[in-house]
């Protein structure tokens, strides 16, 4: 069949069979296809929609377009996390470490920050000397020696999404629920998981900003573990706000590590624990998740989720001093506070604009070759719902710029919103589907 002819097939709403989708992905990674029929593709899936049996076939078509990391030397079952992106979500630094330390190996592969949600591989490799750039083998040692890795995601792990989602990228053809759960699904399939646990963000900071494209992303993404053989858990969280108090590349490390030290509760903690007790389940190392609960309680009052993070930065020829003295992570020259402008409550931030701010001190990146200031970021000072008098300081910018944070001081007005009336505040947790 001609690529004309399947294209001419999607858009007059019938659906692929595997071998179609298959023709379709390896002219997308052979170049066989030209952009501009992969692109009318593109868009007769957005409109059309995937069913399941579509969906399952493009995330496995994809997770084979390259070359997957074999993890099958390594022995127990193999679980991955993803989140969909948010500020300040500095999960993956305090769960990785906690769930290692009760026994479930992490091999994760992770990506650097790009728009406005940062990324672990720049947060670790604020950390002077980090190495996230490693191949398969010395991914092996490691997680054998450690329990825990976590890799830069190498460049021909799905070409074939990297192609379309460059793509969509220009094509409006983003938001697709079935595009974009194929994409993540994709990469944790060929990064070797056996079971995956999901954090589906829904909120102001989020892709998802609604709570029912939220569930119907984490409800696809299931399905296509069961359609693929994965065991998959999708948690439903909160993007109302940043999810820890810290949105920064070296400032997250710093959190991470007041985290793993029992100093700092909170959403952030809260979370690493839900995921992490579906972690611990889906590997075998808790019969339920009130049990692991109570492991990860242990990992983090003994100190084995600290330890485990010193030897993860050791592992990976970073400075793993910085865990006893964040000191040495690398230091802004400039630092600003921004104060309440009125007395009331919090009702609302955005977010999504908090990360733009970040993206704007020079801590993320517009394109993906930009350089960063891993220095620069906000401290949050207040939560949702909290009451606020005014001139108290609700945020302090930092970063080596100084006429970037003056800038970024005078943007943050318009991101808070402060009312004499108090308003609810959505639980962290708003789902679990499994
Ligand atoms: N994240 C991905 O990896 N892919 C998408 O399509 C959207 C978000
Ligand atoms: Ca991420």
């Amino acid at each position: 069949m001609h690529p004309v002819d399947l294209i001419i097939k999607k858009r007059d709403g019938a659906a692929l069979s595997a071998a179609e989708i298959q023709m379709f992905v390896d002219g997308v990674s052979q170049g066989s296809w030209p952009d501009y029929q992969v692109s009318a593709m593109l868009m007769a899936l957005f409109i059309r929609g995937m069913s399941d049996e579509e969906t399952s076939a493009l995330t496995l078509a994809m997770a084979a377009s390259g070359r997957p990391l074999d993890l099958t030397g390594l022995p127990g079952v193999k679980v991955d996390k993803h989140s969909t992106g948010g500020v300040g979500d500095t999960t993956t630094l305090v769960l990785a470490p906690l769930v290692a330390a009760c026994g479930v190996q992490v091999v994760k592969m992770s990506g650097r920050g790009l728009g406005f949600t940062g990324g672990t591989i720049d947060k670790l490799e604020s950390i002077p000397g980090f190495q996230a750039a490693i191949d398969e083998e010395r991914a092996l040692q490691l997680a054998r020696a450690n329990g825990l890795v976590i890799m830069a995601q190498t460049d021909n792990l799905t070409p074939a999404d990297k192609k379309l989602y460059a793509l969509r990228d220009v094509t409006g053809t983003v938001d697709s629920i079935p595009l974009i759960a194929a994409s993540i699904m994709s990469k944790k399939i060929a990064a070797g998981a056996d079971a995956i646990v999901l954090d589906v963000k829904c909120g102001s900071g989020a892709f998802m900003k609604d709570l029912a494209s939220a569930r119907q992303l984490a409800q696809t993404m299931v399905r296509i573990g069961k359609h693929t053989g994965r065991v998959v858990t999708a948690v439903i969280s909160s993007m109302d706000q940043p999810l820890g108090c810290q949105i920064g590349n070296t400032l997250e490390v710093a959190e991470a590590i007041q985290v793993l030290k029992g100093r700092q509760g909170g959403d952030l903690l809260d979370i690493c624990l839900i995921l992490g007790a579906e972690m611990l389940v889906a590997g075998g190392a808790a019969a339920d998740t009130g049990t692991a609960r109570i492991r990860l309680g242990q990992a983090l009052a003994d100190g084995s989720g600290l330890d485990k993070l010193r030897a993860l930065i050791e592992g990976q020829q970073g400075d793993s001093r910085v865990v006893d003295d964040p000191l040495r992570l690398p230091q802004p020259s400039c630092r600003r506070t921004w104060a309440a402008p009125r007395s009331g409550y919090l009702t609302a931030m955005d977010t999504a604009g908090l990360g733009h701010v970040f993206v704007a001190l020079g801590g993320g990146r517009l394109s993906k070759s930009d350089s960063i200031d891993v220095t620069a970021g906000l401290v949050m000072q207040a939560r949702l719902g909290q009451n606020i008098v005014a001139g108290e300081p609700l945020v302090c910018l930092q970063g080596q710029n100084q006429a970037k944070v003056d800038q970024a001081h005078d943007a943050l007005e318009a991101l808070f919103t402060i009312e004499t009336e108090a308003k609810p505040v959505r639980p962290l947790i708003l789902d679990v589907i499994r």
